[in-house]
């Protein structure tokens, strides 16, 4: 498996308060990277840190992109890190409502292809639309793979809660990501539409994608991962194999507490 992202010595506070302390991790291609602990732990800081979303205070991330060029992502900004390749969802998904659902995920693929507003109007004018019906086939694709295809034309505004998560994925998916940074995307899905998830994870783990994936559904993170970091008030608790992790005591004390049953 190779490196895609190593994540170095992240560090953020907010007016004193260490969100996140010193995490370094690495995501490779083809591999499930879990980051759990519990509430306020740091999670989404660090997912912020590295899309761009917050500045670290310190850090060091660096993307291996196509063809082996590597980028140092701390100085860069949002809509810079989404074109080298990362894409990510959001703990509380940001679709526009009076949008259909295939217009926000046409959405993600401007990101990738650096194809902004004034672009697109040009596209419409000059070139025919050319440009804007390849984005809309590749939002197409997306949304068949996160089986959404039905609901393209409805707004998404009128989205149950468990779509509505998978079109936030489709639209990061529409960006062909190298890296999928997915927060809490089990949150609100029912049992089935979870079971659905984990074989989308497993999918795009076999087409090679590096994922990142912070989750509370312990299930869906102990099937799925390769690997799993423990973050506890900011700092690294412990990093290792679902099974390691599973029956580490830090970790069942901090986290898991009696859910950790289930889990051995
Ligand atoms: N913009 C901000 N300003 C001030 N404090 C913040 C900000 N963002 C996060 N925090 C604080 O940083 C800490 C870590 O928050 P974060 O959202 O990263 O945790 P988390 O692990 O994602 O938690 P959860 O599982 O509840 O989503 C919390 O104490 C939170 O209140
Ligand atoms: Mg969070």
């Amino acid at each position: 498996m190779a490196d895609l992202l190593t994540v170095r010595h992240v560090h953020k506070s907010f007016a004193g308060l260490k969100a996140v302390q010193d995490i370094s991790l690495d995501v490779h291609a083809g591999a499930v990277t879990a980051v759990i602990g519990p509430n306020g732990a740091g999670k989404t800081t660090l997912f912020n840190c590295i899309t761009g979303v917050t500045k670290p205070d310190l850090a060091e991330i660096t993307l291996t992109g196509r063809g082996g060029a590597r980028s140092e992502l701390g100085a860069l900004d949002v809509e810079r890190i989404a074109r080298l390749g990362i894409a990510r969802t959001f703990q509380q998904v940001r679709l526009f409502d009076s949008l259909s659902v295939i217009d926000n995920v046409v959405l993600g693929g401007f990101y990738r292809h650096a194809f902004g507003w004034w672009a697109a109007v040009g596209d419409r004018l000059i070139g025919g639309g050319r440009r804007h019906r390849a984005l809309r086939a590749a939002a197409m694709n997306a949304l068949e793979r996160v089986a959404l295809t039905r609901q393209a034309f409805e707004l998404a505004g009128n989205l149950d809660h468990g779509n509505r998560r998978r079109a936030e994925i489709a639209r990061a998916l529409a960006a062909d990501p190298l890296v999928l940074l997915l927060d809490e995307p089990a949150a609100g899905m029912n049992r089935v539409e979870t079971d659905q998830l984990m074989a989308l994870l497993r999918d795009l783990r076999c087409d090679g994608m590096g994922i990142v994936l912070i989750e509370h559904d312990m299930k869906l993170v102990m099937q799925v991962s390769d690997r799993i970091y423990v973050m506890d008030h900011g700092e690294l608790l412990t990093s290792g194999a679902p099974d390691s992790v599973a029956v580490d005591p830090r970790v069942i004390e901090a986290y898991l507490g009696k859910a950790a049953a289930s889990l051995c």
